[in-house]
């Protein structure tokens, strides 16, 4: 009896099981993330931020190169994004921290749309 309920449940909730625990090292990697990205929105330590966050995304890119195409770029193009936002803090170069800035929070947004998922206000899984 409690056999066949089980299996019931299973079949009815595919999308339960197919989401998965973040390790407590990816969790650090985005909180560290969206540290950083609050500190370069206002304009605090932007250049050290920016070369921290190309550092954090390369380690979380070593993470997804192997299980998603959108994680490997994604990441990647974080990178590249973080270092022009670092070159453009030092320069004093406005344009340039705004068109970084801009595309960082594209690979942000483009990574969390195809592998975040809300469960709570405060809890995600990687999907
Ligand atoms: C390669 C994919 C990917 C990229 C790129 C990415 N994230 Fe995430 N992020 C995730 C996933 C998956 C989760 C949910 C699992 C988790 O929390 O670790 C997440 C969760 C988060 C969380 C919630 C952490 C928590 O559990 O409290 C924050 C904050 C965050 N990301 C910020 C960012 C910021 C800011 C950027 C860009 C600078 C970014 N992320 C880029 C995949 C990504």
């Amino acid at each position: 009896m409690h056999g066949i309920l089980a299996v019931a449940v299973l079949a009815l909730s595919p999308s339960l099981f197919a989401a998965e625990d973040p390790s407590p090292q990816h969790i650090q990697w985005m909180k560290e993330q969206g540290e950083l990205s609050g500190k370069i929105r206002k304009g605090v330590d932007v250049e050290a931020s920016a070369k921290r966050m190309a550092a954090v995304f390369k380690e979380v890119e070593g993470f997804w190169a192997k299980r998603s195409a959108v994680g490997a770029s994604t990441t990647r193009e974080g990178q590249t994004a973080a270092l022009a936002l670092a070159k453009a803090a030092a320069a004093g170069d406005q344009a340039g921290i705004a068109a970084a800035s801009k595309q960082i929070g594209g690979t942000c947004r483009t990574c969390h749309e195809a592998h975040r998922e809300k469960i709570s206000d405060t809890e995600y899984k990687i999907r």
